[in-house]
């Protein structure tokens, strides 16, 4: 069974109102799970996304004995017991890369840890050279056989120094994880400064470790010991990803949009870019007030590490240059296939010219008009859904329950309560796109 999502768009008209409310962030969210594993007791986390992300990696950590309950809503507990197995399940690290971060706290804690290679996808190689080099600078040994990577510290972890060749947000945490419960003293050098490792740090901080420098490219870890959430609780920060799609989508189409439950401190980059484009934008301390003007500017925009743009919403923002008087130029500086979606809104009216595969021109602007669509991955899958709202007539979204609802909790029931005409509809097969 596949989902399909049937829009019907408002053909440039600027009429969506009301308020829309922000859910945790799935990027901390699927880590903190992770990071479970540091814990010699139960750790409650709250405001955890509803997605399927959050399912798969919480079914991974199951499989592996954690025991995991659900309260309520949007609120997990974790404990992980003596026995846990060591081997992370092949079929749910193919589907969901960001379950390579177990590894990290695995090894740590128990002298082994087994994977398999979790591959390329859509949006781009997805290399582990990192996760591999940085294990055994360690002390860890790594064997790699039959597609799976089997690797050992039988003496425990100890301390190192790397310098990361990429800023890498989940081989960052991966290591900091690593360096909580490794002897001796680690340091990552061009660390990833994404909120998201600050959140996790902040609280690893409140519940025994010693991290310091999360949020700027050194981070050092004085490890050791295994952690206690007695006195904490884990509060998953905005997902400022879910935030900035609203913000883009209210760019275009809302007369009034307020996004509530959200840090405008972490949108920095977007804010600033569509306020150039011509957009008006509040800020308040948690919230976001936004308008469409009634004219696009063009504009370039480079994606980059926090606090850069953002890539996970350059999808919607290319959405947005489409709408925008005159050329603009995207330029994907961190995947090389992240651009690959643009063909696909070509055929609902867009216009654009392939420069290479990290750059595009958007030749605005054009009239968008509903159509079949394919959802190829999460962040593309929410750009057509913006599209789709722009364009004229009715557009059918494909392969939602596999794309979109990776990363976005109950996203159609907070579209309509502001104002999109949006149902979700049930298919017997999901659509394979290439
Ligand atoms: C995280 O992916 C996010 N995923 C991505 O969000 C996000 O797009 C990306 O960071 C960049 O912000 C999660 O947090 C689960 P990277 P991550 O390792 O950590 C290279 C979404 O839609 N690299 O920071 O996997 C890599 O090729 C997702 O929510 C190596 O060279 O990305 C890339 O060029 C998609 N060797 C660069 O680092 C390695 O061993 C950054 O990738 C690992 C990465």
């Amino acid at each position: 069974m596949s989902d399909t999502f049937v829009i019907k768009g408002l053909g440039g008209q600027k009429t969506l109102r009301g308020t829309v409310a922000i859910t945790g962030a799935k990027n901390a969210a699927l880590k903190v799970l992770a990071a479970t594993v540091l814990f010699r007791d139960t750790v409650t986390l709250k405001n955890i996304p509803e997605i399927n992300d959050v399912q798969q990696i919480t079914e991974l950590l199951r499989n592996m004995g954690a025991e995991i309950s659900h309260p309520n809503t949007s609120e997990y507990k974790v404990s992980i017991p003596q026995n846990f197995s060591t081997e992370l399940s092949p079929s749910i690290v193919k589907r969901l890369r960001a379950s390579v971060v177990i590894t990290g706290p695995t090894l740590a804690r128990f002298g082994k840890v087994s994977f398999s290679s979790p591959g390329g996808c859509l949006i781009g190689a997805r290399p582990i050279d990192l996760f591999i080099e940085g294990f055994k600078k360690m002390g860890a040994k790594v064997t790699f056989k039959n597609d799976s990577y089997s690797i050992v510290a039988p003496q425990g972890l100890r301390g190192a120094e790397f310098f990361l060749k990429n800023q890498s947000v989940t081989v960052t945490e991966t290591f900091v994880f690593a360096g909580v419960l490794a002897q001796g003293i680690t340091t990552i050098k061009n660390a990833a400064m994404e909120p998201e490792i600050v959140d996790l740090v902040d609280f690893l901080n409140k519940c025994g470790a010693k991290i310091f420098g999360a949020g700027t490219p050194t981070i050092t870890i004085t490890g050791g010991k295994l952690l206690s959430a007695k006195k904490h609780i884990y509060q998953t920060m905005p997902d400022r990803i879910d935030a900035g799609s609203f913000l883009i989508l209210g760019a275009l189409t809302a007369k009034k949009l307020r996004i509530i439950h959200c840090n405008p401190a972490h949108l920095e980059s977007p804010i600033e870019a569509l306020r150039s484009a011509g957009v008006s934008i509040e800020t308040k301390k948690n919230e976001i007030i936004v308008r469409a003007p009634t004219k696009i500017k063009p504009l370039n925009i480079k994606t980059h590490e926090y606090p850069g743009f953002p890539t996970d919403l350059q999808a919607p923002m290319t959405v947005f240059l489409t709408q925008a008087e005159g050329e603009s130029r995207v330029f994907e500086t961190i995947f090389e296939s992240r651009l690959n979606y643009t063909e696909a809104l070509t055929g609902i009216g867009a216009r654009f010219v392939v420069m290479d595969p990290h750059r595009v021109l958007v030749q605005g602007k054009t009239e968008l008009c509903g159509k079949k669509i394919i959802s190829p991955d999460l962040r593309a899958g929410l750009a057509f859904v913006i599209a789709a709202i722009v364009a004229k007539g009715e557009s059918v979204i494909h392969n939602v329950n596999t794309t979109i609802d990776r990363g976005y909790e109950d996203i159609e029931r907070r579209l309509k309560d502001i104002g999109v005409d949006i149902e979700r509809r049930s298919e017997d097969e999901e659509i394979v796109c290439n």
